[in-house]
């Protein structure tokens, strides 16, 4: 007798593990009917369209505020670098070897094309001294300050088509790096000194190694697309006594705020090069 009833609540058992997963006289699957699970699944194909479109919403809103010339997000303006050309940081001249001089005067030369009069004329002549605001204009194009490389003098290439590599008084560029936004504060100069007991004469172009106002602020790549960097051109006159020696040249650019001194970092604001010339 016993035995029997087990059997029978066995069965029972049976029948109501199985109806979890679905019951036929009630209908439901998983303890829900299917209108039950219908409107679950409603409800979680609306909202889970509704997170998409507030996600999408933001994003829109996000990219419409951008703005594609000016990096949103910047707490200050970066202090530039300073670089030279010829680029290689130890340059070697052998003053009656034209061509491995060629090397340098070709670089020279081809970075100076952008700086070409013919080229430079269509840029505006700007007042020396101030900043070139510009505000923004429908077709948002920024005018250009001219830079003839002509004001380069005996370092343009022009008169002195070797860039005295091959007298032995070679010409070395300077610029900043281009920042946007960067208005320097004073009147921005460079100045080169030789790690030596005896200093090496030095010549600037422009004059004083003097970087104007007026090609300051940058409006960036987009904005600004013809824009040129001011150049700096010093002429090392060596003499005899120099040669067969490897000088180390620092510059900076000085008399203005723009960082020359960062520990970390060598190259803010100045740069160090060697230069050896031989015979
Ligand atoms: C410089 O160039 C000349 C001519 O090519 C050569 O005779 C001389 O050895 C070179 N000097 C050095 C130090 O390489
Ligand atoms: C720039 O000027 C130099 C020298 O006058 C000339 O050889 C060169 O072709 C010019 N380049 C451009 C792009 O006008
Ligand atoms: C250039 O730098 C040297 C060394 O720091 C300094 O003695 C000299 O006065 C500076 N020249 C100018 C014009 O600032």
């Amino acid at each position: 007798m016993a035995k029997t009833e087990d059997k029978a609540t066995n069965k029972e058992n049976d029948s109501s593990w199985k109806d979890v997963i679905y019951n036929p006289r009630t209908g439901e699957l998983l303890g829900r009917t299917a209108s039950s699970w219908a409107l679950i699944l409603l409800f979680y194909l609306v909202f889970y369209c509704f997170l998409a479109g507030m996600f999408a919403l933001t994003m829109w809103v996000m990219l419409l505020t951008l703005d594609d010339n000016v990096p949103r997000y910047r707490d200050r303006v970066p202090h530039p670098g300073l670089v030279i050309r010829p680029s290689p940081l130890d340059i070697k001249v052998n003053k009656s070897d034209p061509q491995s001089n060629a090397v340098y005067i070709k670089q020279l030369e081809s970075f100076l094309q952008r700086y070409n009069d013919t080229e430079q004329e269509r840029n505006e002549e700007c007042n020396p001294g101030e900043y070139f605001l510009q505000d923004d204009t429908e077709e948002n194009t920024k005018k250009v300050c001219r830079f003839k490389r002509g004001s380069l003098r005996s370092c343009s290439g022009l008169s002195d088509t070797s860039f005295g590599y091959s007298d032995g008084k070679p010409c070395i560029l300077l610029k900043m790096n281009r920042i946007i936004g960067l208005k320097p504060r004073g009147d921005p100069y460079i100045n080169c000194t030789v790690k030596r007991d005896s200093q090496i004469e030095i010549q600037y172009f422009p004059s004083k190694g003097r970087i104007d106002k007026m090609y300051f602020p940058y409006y960036g790549k987009k904005a600004h697309e013809n824009y040129v960097q001011p150049l700096v051109a010093v002429k090392l006159l060596l003499n005899k006594e120099d040669y067969n020696n490897e000088l180390a040249v620092e510059c900076r650019v000085e008399g203005c705020d723009i960082r020359n001194n960062d520990e970390r970092d060598k190259f803010l604001g100045r740069v160090t090069f060697r230069i050896t010339v031989v015979e």
